[in-house]
């Protein structure tokens, strides 16, 4: 149970910045650009050599990752909207583009580069990505209010 507030936190993303990552074929992170690594409260250090999945965020629908999946397998660019966790459990929308990188003809690597979307976007497609996750997965995401001590029985259960 995640029970700290970090995770409503916002950060957000530049405007005039690239927001590059690349990856192996497995989605092992190969580099990442300082803008990356601090919009994701990582140092490069700290990415290079992870799975990309290292900053899923548990809002985004599983389908939205096989879609981009199957789609840069085939060779085509995946454009779609996505939802980072940062390591302190905050979290930055971008609109990504995820592509092959191709050298002298033969494909290396995978490539993202991400930009910023509005504030409008970013909750149309938080609604529609809670709506994915309740019928594909059957979960539902809740924000709870509820007596301290209550919360505190919750957290010795957990224990
Ligand atoms: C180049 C590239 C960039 C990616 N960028 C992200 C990203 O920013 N956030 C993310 O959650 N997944 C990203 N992914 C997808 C992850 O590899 C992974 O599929 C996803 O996090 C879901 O994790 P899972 O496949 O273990 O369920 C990227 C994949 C590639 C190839």
């Amino acid at each position: 149970m995640q029970t700290s507030f970090d995770m409503f936190y916002e950060t957000e993303v530049p405007e005039d910045e690239l927001i590059v990552s690349r990856t192996d074929f497995t989605g092992k992170i190969t580099y990442v650009n300082n803008t990356f690594a601090d919009i994701s409260g990582y140092e490069p250090d700290e990415l290079i050599g992870q799975h990309h999945n290292l900053i899923r965020h548990p809002d985004m629908p599983k389908s939205t990752f096989t879609n981009l999946w199957e789609t840069i397998k085939k060779g085509d660019v995946w454009n779609g909207y996505v939802k980072n966790r940062r390591k302190d459990g905050g979290y930055y929308w971008v609109h990504a583009r995820v592509s092959t990188v191709m050298k002298d003809g033969v494909a290396t690597e995978y490539k993202s580069v991400r930009e910023p979307i509005s504030r409008e976007k970013a909750i149309e497609i938080q609604n529609l990505y809670d709506n994915m996750r309740t019928q594909e997965e059957g979960t539902t995401r809740v924000v709870l209010y509820i007596k301290n001590d209550k919360l505190e029985e919750a957290k010795a259960l957990e224990e």
